[in-house]
């Protein structure tokens, strides 16, 4: 396993995905312990870009529920279709979110919130969990992070 993450010195998000994709790769390549991935996964995207919130929401029964995470406490439970996670969920579609107050049902568990995207993930075919990740500034996230993180999405669903 790797000791330490490298991270690039520079504001171009797409180096900054490139470099730690395939770090993540090797970071829970080996393990298949869920959780300790999911746990791994929220700490490199939170050291790497210094999102607000960034973390997981897994599927228990018929709610999603609070996974690792890193950042300010969040809500626990969200149920199918309610709010931004919700919503991924139910639709199995990554939902961009340049402005959480013109999302209708977003659930504000920061009011420093302002922007977010959520990915769900799955596992023979059913999604088993969302990756959310807020940030404290309108639109900072684009079609860029889309493509890197379903990339990423597509790296952990290998692993489980
Ligand atoms: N805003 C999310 C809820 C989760 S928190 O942002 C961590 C939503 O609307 O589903």
């Amino acid at each position: 396993m790797a000791e330490s993450l490298y991270i690039p010195a520079t504001d171009s998000k797409t180096e900054k995905y490139e470099s730690i994709l395939p770090q993540i790769e090797a970071l829970i390549g080996g393990e298949k312990d869920l959780i300790a991935n999911l746990a791994n996964i929220s700490a490199v995207l939170k050291a790497s870009f210094g999102f607000l919130w960034v973390g997981f929401y897994l599927v228990k029964d018929d709610q999603l529920v609070l996974g690792p995470f890193q950042g300010p406490i969040a809500c626990t439970r969200i149920n199918l279709g309610k709010g931004v996670c919700g919503t991924a969920w139910k639709e199995n579609k990554t939902q961009l979110v340049p402005d959480v107050d013109a999302f209708p049902g977003h659930i504000a568990c920061s009011s420093d919130s302002k922007s977010e995207i959520v990915l769900p993930f799955s596992t023979a075919g059913k999604v088993v969990g969302v990756l959310d990740i807020d940030s404290d500034k309108l639109g900072d996230f684009d079609e860029t992070d889309q493509v890197y993180l379903e990339k990423l999405i597509a790296i952990l669903e290998k692993t489980i």
